[in-house]
C-alpha cells in the first residue's frame, strides 16, 4: 500500500522543501521505495537540495504533457534507486497544471512507490490548487515557532478543512532548545495546543542544515540532531510509536567520540 504525504505550509521558508528531502532520505533509507514529488512550480528546489540539478532533463509537465515515460522524468538520488525525484518545471505556471492531470500523476506515482511525498509551494491558495485532497493520505502542515506563522497556520489548516481534508499534523521546525527553556521560544507542544493539531514532529534549528547546503550535500548525510529528529518523524509516519524528544538532548563525550560526524544514512526498520 502506497501512502502520500503533502507537505505545506502557510507561511513560506519554513522548511517544507528541506524538511521534504529528509524525510524521503529517512524513508528509502529503510528499504522502501520513495518519490519526492517537487510541485514548486517556476520555483524549483529538490535538485539542489538533494545535489541533482545537473541531472534534470524532464519534468512533471512533460510527463502529464506525455512528452516523455515518467520512468525517463525520474531522478535516482541513490545507487539503490530506492530514492527517486519528479521536478516541477522551472518555466511553466501553476495553471498549467490541472487537478485531473496531478492527481492521476499521483497515482501513476503511486502504483510504482511506498511513499509519495508532495513538497508543495509556499503561499495558501498556490499550495492548495494542487493539494488533490482525495490523493493525500497525510497532510503535514511544516511550522516555525512564531506567531506570524503560527498565523499562517491557522488559515492553512482552516482551508484544509473547509476542502474536507481533515486535520494535519504538524512538524515544528527550527526549534533552539536554549531558548525554549529559558521560556523565549514557544515549544513544540505549545505550538500544537495554538493549533489543536496532532504533533508529527520536532526538529531543532541544526546550522548542520546550511552547512551540508553549501556543501550541496542533504543534512541527512551528517551526524546531527536534525537528522536524528528526521529518522524519528519517518518512524512516526510509519505508525511506529516513536517519541518526539529528544533532539535537544547533549550527547555524552563517550557518544561523541563513538560517533564521528559524518556517516552513512543507517537502515531504519518501519
Ligand atoms: N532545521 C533547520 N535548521 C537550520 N536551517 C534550516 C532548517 N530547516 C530549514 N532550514 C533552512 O531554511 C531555509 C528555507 O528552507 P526551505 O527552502 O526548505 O523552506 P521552504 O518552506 O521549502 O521554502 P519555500 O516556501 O520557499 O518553498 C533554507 O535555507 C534551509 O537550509
Ligand atoms: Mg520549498
Amino acid at each position: 500500500m502506497s501512502t502520500v504525504h503533502l507537505v505545506m505550509s502557510g507561511k513560506g521558508g519554513v522548511g517544507k522543501s528541506t524538511l521534504s528531502a529528509g524525510l524521503g532520505i529517512a524513508l528509502s533509507a529503510s528499504g522502501r521505495h520513495v518519490c519526492i514529488l517537487d510541485t514548486d512550480i517556476g520555483l524549483r528546489g529538490q535538485d539542489a537540495l538533494l545535489g541533482l540539478q545537473d541531472n534534470v532533463i524532464f519534468d512533471s509537465l512533460d510527463v502529464i504533457h506525455g512528452n516523455c515515460e515518467l520512468e525517463d522524468a525520474l531522478i535516482p538520488y541513490d545507487e539503490e534507486g530506492r530514492l527517486s525525484l519528479l521536478c516541477a518545471p522551472q518555466f511553466s505556471r501553476v495553471k498549467d497544471f490541472t487537478p485531473r492531470g496531478m492527481a492521476r500523476l499521483v497515482r501513476r506515482l503511486r502504483q510504482s512507490f511506498d511513499h509519495v511525498i508532495i513538497d508543495a509551494p509556499a503561499g495558501i491558495e498556490k499550495g492548495l490548487r494542487l493539494s488533490l485532497k482525495s490523493e493525500i493520505d497525510n497532510a503535514i502542515v511544516v511550522v516555525t515557532p512564531d506567531d506570524l506563522c503560527i498565523r499562517d497556520a491557522e488559515r492553512v489548516i482552516a482551508l484544509m478543512e473547509e476542502r474536507e481534508m481533515g486535520r494535519p499534523r504538524l512538524i515544528i521546525n527550527r526549534l533552539v532548545p536554549g531558548l525554549i527553556e529559558k521560556g523565549e521560544m514557544y515549544s513544540a507542544e505549545t505550538v500544537a495546543q495554538l493549533l489543536e493539531c496532532e504533533l508529527l514532529g520536532a526538529v531543532p534549528d541544526d546550522p548542520t542544515v546550511y552547512r551540508a547546503q553549501l556543501q550541496h550535500l542533504s543534512f541527512m548525510q551528517f551526524d546531527c540532531e536534525a537528522r536524528d529528529a528526521m529518522l524519528r518523524i519517518a518512524r512516526r509516519v510509519c505508525g511506529e510509536s516513536v517519541e518526539i524528544y529528544p533532539y535537544g538532548k547533549k550527547r555524552s563525550w563517550l557518544a561523541r567520540l563513538l560517533r564521528p560526524g559524518t556517516k552513512e544514512v543507517v537502515r531504519i526498520d518501519c
